[in-house]
């Protein structure tokens, strides 16, 4: 304890206070019931009374990230988890075709009704093997997610019009990727088109170090048609090739821990968040806090819109039952009753407060000076 007044620490020793204060003036220190004692005193009348003082461990509760951070697993409870997939690229050359493409050769295929829901985030089975694909913007996703320190995405999709070649935006996506460490797949789309140039791809790509395969290097290049649906059985393929080598593993017995997608708030059904489990298992009923939100989780959609109970390791899932909209990138982490998580939320919701209104005052006084 840094410090305590006589009383709290009498309280502690099961100690009347006088009997404190008594002590305290044969140590020669006078001393009134509401004193506060530093940390020489309390170990000095502990020792009188033959008890030990036990250094307090102060873990900050409502650090979400720090509950990431202690996240050490022992091996035994780890078990092979998909891979999350984010696809980045230049405007217009192929995204959301070829998100589109996966999607529908892999889930809508199976699906009676299709596509009910779309939630920001899915998973294509490929012969029983998963692969969690993240439908955000892929710059966004990135830039949101690095600048809070979170990693979400275990490998880079970079897409590159083979008429159009490398162009600003390719080599920003490169650079994020690069800047969290994930590896990158190439995928070489608009084969289809007349005007292709693979070649070209390759030559410039490899000036941002992405050298291939068939040249010596060691990045993965697939040539693909989005639009025709061609080579993206091949992609799928690479992924979970590298997915392999990368070993990704988690604890599917553990409470749940992952990251806001998107969020918002819905007429009828309150704050909606889609979260991607990252490790652990997410059931209905969990106390949780979703960045300055908390609550427990009322209902899960997956994501083709079925309502389930549980979400396991890199599962992406819709939930309802918080009381605020989380923003994109923020922390989530399951808590054993929902009372701590309620501390948790409304003490970090306080916080929040507290920094926009010190960031409003600031802002404040910059408009002043710019008056000036
Ligand atoms: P932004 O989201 O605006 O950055 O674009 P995007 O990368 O998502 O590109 P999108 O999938 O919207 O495709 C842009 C255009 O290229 C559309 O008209 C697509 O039909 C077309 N396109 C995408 N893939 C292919 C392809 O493999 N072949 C051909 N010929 N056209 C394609
Ligand atoms: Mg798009």
């Amino acid at each position: 304890y840094e410090s305590l007044s006589v009383a709290e620490l009498a309280k502690k020793l099961h100690r009347e206070p006088s009997e404190i204060i008594k002590k305290l003036f044969m140590l020669g220190v006078m001393a009134t019931i509401n004193q506060e004692l530093d940390k020489d005193a309390i170990e000095l009348i502990c020792a009188d009374y033959g008890v030990e003082v036990e250094e307090e461990v102060r873990v900050d509760i409502t650090d979400l990230d720090a509950y990431f951070e202690q996240n050490e697993e022992n091996e035994q409870s780890m078990e092979e988890r998909p891979p999350v997939v984010t696809i980045m690229g230049h405007v217009d050359h192929g995204k959301t075709t070829l998100l589109d493409s996966i999607r529908h050769t892999k889930v809508t295929a199976g699906e009676a009704g299709g596509i009910t829901q779309h939630i920001g985030a899915y998973q294509v089975d490929i012969n029983g093997k998963k692969i969690t694909f993240l439908d955000t913007p892929g710059h966004a996703a990135f830039t949101t997610m690095r600048a809070r320190g979170a990693s979400i995405t275990d490998l880079a999709i970079i897409v590159v019009a083979a008429d159009d070649g490398v162009m600003p935006q390719t080599v920003e996506a490169i650079n994020h990727a690069k800047a969290a460490e994930v590896p990158i797949i190439v995928a070489v789309n608009k084969m289809d088109k007349p005007s292709a140039n693979p070649d070209r791809v390759m030559q410039e790509l490899t000036e941002h170090g992405l050298v291939p395969e068939d040249w010596g290097g060691d990045t993965i290049f697939v040539p693909i048609s989005a639009l025709k649906g061609e080579g993206i059985d091949t992609l799928l393929e690479m992924i979970l090739l590298v997915s392999e080598v990368a070993e990704l593993k988690a604890n599917p017995n553990r409470s749940a821990i992952g990251t806001v997608i998107e969020a918002q708030l819905d007429k009828g059904r309150g704050s909606v968040a889609t979260l991607l489990v990252q490790d652990g298992t997410l059931r209905v009923g969990d106390p949780i806090v979703v960045g300055h939100a908390y609550g427990r989780v009322r209902a899960m959609v997956n994501d083709i819109g079925r309502r389930v109970k549980e979400a396991g390791p890199a599962t992406p899932v819709e939930i309802t039952g918080i009381n605020e909209v989380p923003q994109a990138g923020d922390r989530f982490v399951v808590f054993e009753d929902e009372k701590t998580a309620r501390q948790v939320g409304e003490s970090r919701a306080m916080t929040a407060i507290q920094a926009s209104r010190s960031e409003k005052q600031r802002v404040t006084l910059d408009n002043l000076f710019e008056q000036m």
